[in-house]
């Protein structure tokens, strides 16, 4: 059957909701290919009626990834324009390391990172710098199936062109194809880089940054190439207010050349070469006009509480010296299939040890893994056994604000610091939803709070039920959302 081409109005119907939902707009030069990207997104989801799918993609979130996924450009490779990882290695780090002092470890994020390459281009010239603290490297993208490719750190030979033949050799293994040749098979990242990037979905044109439970805070480096030259005007004016609100004070935005120019639309200190423009966030820095948009709830991923316990391989070495007990072995089991990400497996191990509290915690952070309401429910029943644990108050008011249900998640927060008044964690959940359900005065007393006790700690003290995170950190991380209370809420443009 021969498809007829669609009326302006009909694409508009489906381009639009995909403009609204993700800032994402479509040159005339692309109408065909994307009109062939929408059919095929349709032919999958057993749609026939264009306004019908239109509807649809306005309420299904699985759809509309779908659709995100065949419609975005992922074009990208290992260290795309080396001038501006030059530049980080030359000019950017020697100033952190310089300003922050040898104990900071440096966090960078790879915004709108595609297939992954630009973010594990990031974390191997980290990795040659040799600093002295591991740092943290931040990989998102609108595209769950580009993330997936990106975790399995596995490619082809083009998305290591350019790349010198030394460096290709000193980081990735070579499964050659059929032929034999360099330019066949794949070449597979060393190891050792794939749990140094930490990869999550984030949408542009949603509110879940910056914000501790998505990591987007406290910045030293940003880069943010190819996104923003696909996306509308209004789209780019709140992106760029919001990622400048993830740096930390001096931290960096990078930029490709191609791409808008974001002090147009923020308080950014520009620097422009010719191979792109780089901006900083000063201290001068002026408070921008700022929008706001529904809430979004962000995907729960619950690691083991590695600020209270030790590694799973440390645990797993002391059990073979000291023949420590068979529950300890259980759990430390359990660890072990959730590092490798058999969360269910980790959380069936644990059914017969929760009447201690440790194990009991760790079976609802597995199964906030397998399923968010599931989890919800252990750890309600969880609650019945273990009433005065706060990480059990922790994980529900987690879980029930990935459930959106902010009024019981508000209760549980209280909870929290009712039961835990030096909870600076407890402050900031609280702190978090009261922002939220719009209760602004609650929400800065909450964040007050969280950084006078944070303050008060030393800066490189581990902070209970944080992931790991350390004082000094979550006290700008405090200072910053304060900030951004003591201003209008960023909102998206008309
Ligand atoms: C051309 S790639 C850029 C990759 C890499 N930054 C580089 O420069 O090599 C553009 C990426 O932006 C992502 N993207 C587009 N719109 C987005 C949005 N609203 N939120 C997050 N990512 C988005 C796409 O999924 C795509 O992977």
């Amino acid at each position: 059957m021969i498809e007829l081409p669609w009326s302006d109005t009909e694409f508009a119907a489906v381009a639009g909701v995909v403009a609204e939902r993700t800032g994402l707009v479509f040159p005339h030069a692309r109408r065909t290919a994307v009109e062939r990207g929408v059919r095929e997104a349709m032919a999958r989801s057993a749609t026939v009626d264009l306004r019908a799918y239109g509807a649809l993609l306005a309420r299904d979130s699985a759809l509309l990834d779908d659709l995100v996924t065949e419609l975005t450009i992922g074009e990208t490779y290992f260290f795309r324009e080396p001038k501006h990882f030059a530049f980080v290695r030359e000019s950017l780090l020697p100033d952190v390391v310089q300003r922050r002092g040898a104990g900071h470890a440096v966090r960078a994020w790879s915004a709108g990172c595609s297939t992954g390459e630009e973010a594990y281009s990031l974390a191997i010239l980290l990795d040659e710098a040799h600093l002295p603290e591991r740092p943290y490297v931040l990989a998102t993208d609108l595209s769950r199936k580009s993330l997936q490719t990106a975790r399995s750190a596995s490619y082809r030979v083009w998305s290591l062109r350019g790349v010198p033949a030394t460096t290709i050799a000193r980081y990735f293994r070579h499964e050659p194809g059929a032929d034999g040749s360099r330019n066949s098979g794949r070449y597979d990242l060393d190891a050792r880089f794939r749990n140094r990037v930490t990869f999550e979905y984030l949408n542009f044109a949603l509110d879940s940054y910056p914000a501790l439970d998505t990591g987007t805070w406290g910045m030293d480096l940003i880069f943010c190439r190819n996104v923003l030259i696909y996306l509308d005007r209004r789209t780019t004016a709140y992106v760029a207010e919001r990622l400048r609100r993830c740096l930390a004070t001096d931290g960096w935005i990078v930029t490709a050349s191609s791409d808008p120019m974001l002090s147009e639309f923020t308080d950014l200190e520009p620097t422009r070469t010719d191979w792109g423009v780089f901006y900083r966030r000063t201290k001068r820095t002026s408070l921008a006009p700022a929008m706001n948009r529904e809430s979004a709830t962000v995907p729960v991923v619950l690691r083991p509480a590695i600020a209270e316990r030790a590694s799973p391989l440390a645990v797993a070495a002391e059990s073979e010296e000291h023949a420590i007990t068979s529950d300890c072995l259980v759990l430390t089991r359990a660890e072990a299939a959730m590092a490798a990400g058999a969360y269910r497996q980790a959380a069936e191990g644990l059914r017969d040890l929760l009447a201690d509290a440790s194990a009991s915690a760790l079976h609802v952070r597995a199964l906030a893994n397998v399923e968010v309401a599931e989890a919800e429910r252990a750890c309600t029943a969880a609650l019945g056994r273990h009433p005065l644990s706060v990480e059990h108050h922790y994980l529900r008011a987690v879980l029930l604000v990935a459930l959106v249900r902010f009024d019981e998640a508000i209760r549980v927060a209280r909870r929290i610091v009712y039961l835990d008044g030096n909870s600076a964690i407890g402050y900031f959940i609280l702190g978090g939803l009261l922002r939220r359900t719009d209760d602004l005065a609650g929400a800065r007393r909450a964040y007050r709070n969280a950084h006078d006790l944070l303050l008060a700690q030393p800066a490189d003290a581990l902070v209970p039920l944080s992931d790991g995170e350390r004082a000094g950190r979550l006290a700008e991380l405090a200072s910053i959302e304060l900030e951004m209370l003591s201003d209008t809420p960023i909102r998206m443009p008309q």
